[in-house]
């Protein structure tokens, strides 16, 4: 009797997981959080946090500055590609945008919002419990568009993503002395786990399943915060990367319950923090030159509109650097900490 060959049977096991991996796949990106993954919200904001004029946006599809705040594009874009959606994911305030457009994936997120709502004060932008009233919108017109049956589908299946929490520290807690006269840090940190705590009870109860909690980058390795460690040769602050890891294994352990708790939900963590301290520390090993400087003019400070376009010191190759902003990474980091979380955190997912 012949049996069938080895290869035989390896093609019938390829194509059975190729039919898994489509029935698992995600139906939309659905994104929150603040200028790590804002695709232009701010734009139609009153604040002075944006980022829609040139040199932003020079390696963007068509070299148009859409409010992402990076020569390119943001983790999220590069996230949803990879799950075989659009390349950019539209920003939900743009109005050349309809429902249509959001239907497969959609950006609430605000450049400099937080998880506190005081966060989103200091430079009046999106608070987080505002993007979830968005978001309620959003479902309405999703409902009005596809019919209830297919746009509860569409939102049971979608992937949200929620990337935030730099901004509470960096633009709030440690600049300025409202909250830091109330909280010890590690209160602060609980604090602000209790409002994620909340968003993702909320938005599980809204009808999302899978969701992805970002953790919070080396902070303390941005080129502003380097910058003004002028003392210490421009160093990473230890502080600020040791408060981002503390507040990282607290945001694990809330993964870890609300998994328990909320029946049929798909959380994880992605956390950025070891893959982006690795490529700063190791820049040459992505074929990065400059880790602690960022291209835009001189690297050490300029973020949004002092991020200038005739600035004569702005490097001319953003892929020699891991930053493209004081605050923000180039295209080329983010894609690289996109492939990452798309291949770990997110596998489960695909
Ligand atoms: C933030 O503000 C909103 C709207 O006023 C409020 O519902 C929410 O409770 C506030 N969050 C915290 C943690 O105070």
């Amino acid at each position: 009797m012949a049996l069938p060959s080895i290869s035989f049977i390896l093609i019938i096991f390829q194509i059975l997981l190729q039919l898994l991996k489509t029935e698992a796949k995600v139906s939309s990106i659905i994104v929150f959080g603040d200028s790590s993954v804002d695709s232009g919200n701010n734009n139609y904001i009153p604040t002075v946090l944006k980022s829609n004029f040139r040199p932003y946006g020079r390696d963007f599809d068509g070299g148009k500055a859409t409010g992402r705040f990076s020569n390119g594009r943001v983790p999220t874009d590069f996230i949803s590609e990879a799950f075989g959606l659009k390349k950019t994911l539209p920003a939900y305030l743009d109005p050349s945008y309809t429902i249509k457009d959001f239907s497969t994936g959609v950006c609430f997120a605000s450049a400099g919002t937080g998880y506190d709502n005081v966060t989103s004060k200091v430079l009046s932008v999106i608070p987080l419990w505002k993007e979830v009233e968005y978001y309620k919108e959003y479902q309405n017109r999703l409902r009005d568009y596809l019919g209830n049956e297919k746009a509860d589908e569409v939102l049971s299946e979608a992937l949200y993503i929620l990337s935030i929490g730099t901004n509470d520290f960096l633009e709030n807690y440690y600049v300025l002395p409202h909250r830091s006269s109330q909280f010890s840090v590690e209160d602060y940190q609980k604090f602000l786990a209790g409002i994620a705590r909340n968003f993702i009870t909320q938005i599980y109860e809204l009808g999302a399943r899978k969701i992805s909690l970002t953790g919070l980058p080396p902070m303390g390795c941005l080129p502003l915060e380097r910058t003004t460690n002028l003392a210490s040769k421009r160093e990473c602050i230890a502080k600020y990367n040791k408060v981002a890891m503390d507040f990282n294994q607290k945001l694990q352990a809330l993964v870890e319950t609300l998994n328990k708790e909320l029946s049929g939900l798909q959380l994880v963590l992605s956390n950025p923090y070891p893959m982006l301290y690795f490529i700063i520390r190791n820049p040459g090993s992505f074929g990065f030159d400059h880790a602690s400087v960022a291209c835009c003019g001189t690297g050490m400070y300029e973020m949004s509109y002092l991020c200038d376009q005739n600035n004569p010191l702005t490097c001319s190759d953003a892929n020699k650097f891991v930053f493209w902003d004081s605050f923000h990474p180039t295209d080329k980091t983010n894609g690289i900490l996109a492939n990452y979380a798309v291949r770990t955190s997110l596998a489960v997912f695909q």
